[in-house]
């Protein structure tokens, strides 16, 4: 696939990018995450802004470099998350949700430091929001999401692009230990709500975001 969008082509859109994990407290030296470096939806915000388009990033907890020229918000939990996407959403052209966020957080944090004790411990955990599916999403704004699969790909990638109504889904084969979560390699299949379906092979997460975004941009501007 070639770049066919030229150099600053997104100029004067706006574009929302969640990603990396979300923390959910167990005390308050302890929480539980999800796996996710945070490198694809960086490297989807770079791409968007050399494209010229004006970037919010959220990101949850990473070890990665603010992107230059990107506005930058950090937030820990899930919930900040939703609140910061309920905030930068209205305005925003272009939403693509790469984030991992929490399914499930503990009923209970504990305000310090949990003592160990003899037998088992249980924590109870609830449901967090689902940010995707229940942000208010606009006409004429395109909302793309991410996912990780390890087996029925194709049916879950096709079911959430339909049950959170989205313009179109990412999603990469988490089978496979060559790609994805640290890698700076992935190789994804992106379905869209007319059915057509991208294969991106293999690449650089850097190379793979420029190609998505080509074809994000592709859809964009002929719609508009
Ligand atoms: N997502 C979100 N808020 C959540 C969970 C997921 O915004 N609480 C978004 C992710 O950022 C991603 C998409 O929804 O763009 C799909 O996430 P995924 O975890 O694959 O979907 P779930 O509906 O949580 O289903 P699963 O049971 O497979 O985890
Ligand atoms: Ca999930």
């Amino acid at each position: 696939i070639s770049y066919l969008i030229a150099e600053k082509s997104l100029q004067g859109i706006k574009a929302l990018v969640t990603a990396g994990p979300t923390r959910e407290k167990i005390d308050n030296v302890r929480f539980i995450t999800n796996r996710s470096s945070g490198k694809m939806g960086y490297a989807i915000a770079r791409a968007l802004r050399y494209f010229g388009a004006e970037v919010t990033l959220i990101t949850g907890p990473t070890t990665l470099l603010a992107p230059a020229g990107v506005e930058i918000v950090r937030v820990e939990s899930a919930a900040e998350m939703a609140n910061a996407v309920d905030e930068y959403l209205p305005g925003s052209k272009l939403v693509v949700m790469t984030a991992a966020v929490a399914d499930y957080r503990p009923i209970d944090v504990f305000p310090n430091k949990l003592k160990k004790h003899p037998g088992e411990m249980t924590i109870t955990l609830e449901r967090t929001r689902d940010i995707l599916m229940t942000m208010k999403k606009k006409p004429g704004q395109i909302v793309i999401g991410f996912c990780a699969e390890d087996r029925d790909i194709e049916a879950r990638a096709r079911e959430k692009l339909s049950r959170k109504s989205l313009d179109a889904i990412v999603c990469n084969d988490i089978s496979r230990n060559d790609i994805a979560f640290e890698s700076d390699e992935n190789e994804v299949t992106v379905y869209f709500k007319d059915g057509s379906v991208e294969h991106l092979r293999k690449a650089a997460k850097d190379v793979l975001a420029l190609e998505l975004v080509t074809i994000i941009a592709r859809q964009l501007l002929s719609n508009s």
